[in-house]
């Protein structure tokens, strides 16, 4: 089949995987198109991981399918895979190789060599800022560093597709924001970056999103979309002077009915109250914290976030 038939990357239908009577991934379906930065998010265990890996080919689905590049990826991995890049969750660098040799193993084993191989070494040290550092170890490379060179082993090959699963779990803020300029980058140039991440600050600003719990996909959309379809309530955020006394107090009044809210949440030192009908409640929940004896501090209307979205949609 052409590949240029299609201007979608991945077309995924009623995939599903059960390990044994547990259904890992029920029945999801969703389309990635060519080009796009698409995000994939969930809690822990919520099937992530497994779902990349059927769509790589490397773990068979118990019912569904995937279309990877317009082309059955079950039936036909090896059709696919040339042109798949993928970053593991705990990537995967040769820690007592250098820089420079990690990429030129990747290299060869995508089956580059010669002048190729040099100019795709060349791009991905562009690339991740790592010229200078080519005779440095890989175990020697600080957080950013190493997951840059990752990316740049992923990429070798320039596939038309990269997976990244949790590409910036545990690294520092700068180089997380380093390290999406890159996708941005890639994208750019027409490779369709799959990422999987747990910041909701990083999902805004994918073009398109999947939020998966429990094996279920509960939504799709661009972040705007997702967070307009989805959140039908209001939020309030409050900053009292003993945010995780405010929490309790303020559950407490929700449980006994003096409060009508969908979810009360602490961010930090602020708290987050979501529901149908807050913007007039203000002066209410300002005297329910003062009466125990909490300063509620400033209560201001905001925009819902996608985490206020998704905790609201997945209790
Ligand atoms: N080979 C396996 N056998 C049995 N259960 C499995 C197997 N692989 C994954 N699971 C289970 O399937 C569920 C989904 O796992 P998966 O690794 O896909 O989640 P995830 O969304 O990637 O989570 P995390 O954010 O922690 O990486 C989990 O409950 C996990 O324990
Ligand atoms: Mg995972």
């Amino acid at each position: 089949m052409d590949n240029s038939a299609t201007d979608h990357a991945i077309v995924a239908t009623g995939l599903t995987k059960a390990f044994g009577n547990f259904v890992a991934v029920d029945h999801i379906d969703f389309e990635v198109r060519r080009g796009q930065i698409f995000g994939f998010l969930g809690p822990n265990g919520s099937g992530k991981t497994t779902t990349i890996r059927m769509l790589l080919g490397l773990l068979h689905p118990s019912s569904g399918m995937a279309m990877v590049l317009g082309i059955d990826i079950a039936r036909h991995p090896e059709r696919v895979r040339p042109q798949l890049g993928y970053m593991s969750q705990r990537f995967s660098l040769y820690n007592d190789l250098t820089v420079i040799e990690n990429l030129r193993f990747f290299g060869r084993a995508y089956g580059l060599h010669g002048p190729l191989l040099r100019e795709r070494i060349d791009f991905a040290l562009q690339m991740a800022d790592l010229a200078g550092r080519e005779r440095q170890r890989a175990k020697q490379l600080a957080g950013g560093w190493r997951q840059r060179l990752a990316l740049g082993t992923a990429i070798m090959h320039n596939p038309a597709l990269v997976f990244l699963d949790e590409p910036t779990a545990g690294v520092d803020p700068l180089s997380r924001r380093k390290f999406w300029e890159l996708l941005y980058r890639l994208a750019g140039a027409g490779m369709t970056v799959f990422v999987t991440t747990h910041y909701m600050d990083e999902a805004e600003h994918c073009n398109q999103l999947a939020f998966i719990h429990n094996g279920h996909i509960i939504a799709t959309g661009t972040p705007t979309a997702i967070k307009e379809k989805m959140m039908h309530g209001q939020v309030l955020e409050v900053a009292p002077s003993d945010p995780g006394r405010a929490v309790t107090i303020l559950r407490t009044a929700q449980s006994q009915g003096r409060l009508v809210a969908d979810e009360i949440a602490l961010y930090g030192l602020l708290v987050h109250i979501i529901g149908p009908d807050l913007y007039g409640q203000r002066e209410p929940i300002a005297v329910l914290l003062r009466d125990s004896g909490v300063d509620p501090g400033t209560i201001t209307p905001i925009s819902p976030s996608l985490e206020d979205v998704f905790i609201a949609n997945v209790r």
